[in-house]
């Protein structure tokens, strides 16, 4: 097994060829990790370890939706830990599993990042907080390899909260959001809604490519039917949303409309981007589709 320079000297094992290398980011049920496959060529990978006492056997299969599209991340295997040769869970798996932001438990990987956001992977809270009962009450000690299942995925090296920081970037918003806007049609047009499209779950390659991650909520329907088209909606309300974070750096369900004409000057924010925006929430009509969405901001550049 080679070992690349740079990379921590601690090898966690995951199979024969895979090595766990740095816990990158925790979501509300799963932590992800930064892992290397050792091939010819060695090549970064993002393994999510879906946490077993929240993740259902549905939304390991939502999370493993694949599509071929160079904006909608690219997701390669679902295995569990059984299948992987372990017989039970190991120790820095679970403590990776259990890194809470607060207070943030120290395990053996190399790098650890805190989530961005104040979410606690708590599962009875979550549970709890979308009215939902306890998926289980065992403890994570109490699964075996059979159940605790790890998603390998494309490794995509920059949240899109964290680049938007950079000076300068707002001239980069309308092209995001077009390259968001393509794969959130693509999966649109597979009959496919993503249902939790926000700014952590938009990730950039290193060449400023964005990619829509994180598939766990998202649901098919069968019918192409009007009720379908409805649910189109909640997700070009979403981007209606991101579009106005990334722009006015606030979230619009706590804006305060009192701060409107400093809004728009202090922060450059054009007013036909402003009424991109508003539409796509449906303050007055609203875009039928992404695509139409997409129209309207080129329109806007040119
Ligand atoms: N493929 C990836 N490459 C790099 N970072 C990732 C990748 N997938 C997820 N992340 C990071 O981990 C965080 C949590 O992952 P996500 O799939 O959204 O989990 P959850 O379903 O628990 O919200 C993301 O917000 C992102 O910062
Ligand atoms: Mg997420």
């Amino acid at each position: 097994m080679k070992i690349i320079q740079g990379y921590s000297d601690e090898i966690y094992q995951l199979g024969a060829s895979i090595q766990a290398l740095d816990h990158i980011g925790s979501g509300g049920k799963s932590a992800i990790v930064r892992a290397v496959v050792d091939k010819s060529t060695p090549q970064e990978l993002a393994i999510k370890l879906l946490d077993p006492r929240c993740v259902s056997a549905d939304e390991r299969v939502q999370d493993n939706r694949k599509f071929s599209h160079p904006n909608l991340l690219s997701i390669e295997k679902l295995f569990n830990l059984r299948y992987l040769g372990f017989e039970h869970i190991p120790d820095w798996y679970r403590r990776i599993l259990n890194c809470d932001p607060n207070p943030f438990e120290s395990h053996p990987i190399a790098n650890c990042t805190a989530p961005s956001d104040n979410l606690q992977r708590v599962p009875e809270l979550i549970n709890q907080a979308l009215g939902l009962p306890p998926t289980t009450d065992k403890t994570l000690a109490e699964f075996g390899p059979d159940e605790l299942f790890v998603l390998v995925m494309e490794y995509c090296p920059i949240p899109l909260s964290q680049y938007m920081k950079y000076p300068g970037s707002l001239n980069e918003i309308p092209r995001i959001l077009t390259q968001v806007c393509a794969g959130l049609t693509a999966m649109h047009d597979a009959g496919i809604i993503h249902r939790d499209l926000h700014i952590e779950n938009i990730l950039l390659t290193n060449e400023g490519e964005a990619k829509i991650a994180d598939f766990g909520s998202s649901e098919r329907w069968e019918e192409p039917d009007s009720r379908s088209k409805a649910r189109h909606r909640e997700d070009i309300m979403s981007l209606g949303l991101l579009a106005f974070e990334l722009a006015c750096g606030e979230n619009l369900l706590e804006y305060d409309w009192n701060d409107y004409d400093e809004t728009l000057s202090e922060r450059n924010v054009p007013k036909h981007f402003w009424d991109i925006c508003m539409k796509a929430v449906g303050y007055e009509s609203m875009f039928s589709s992404a695509a139409e969405f997409s129209l309207a901001l080129q329109a806007q550049v040119k």
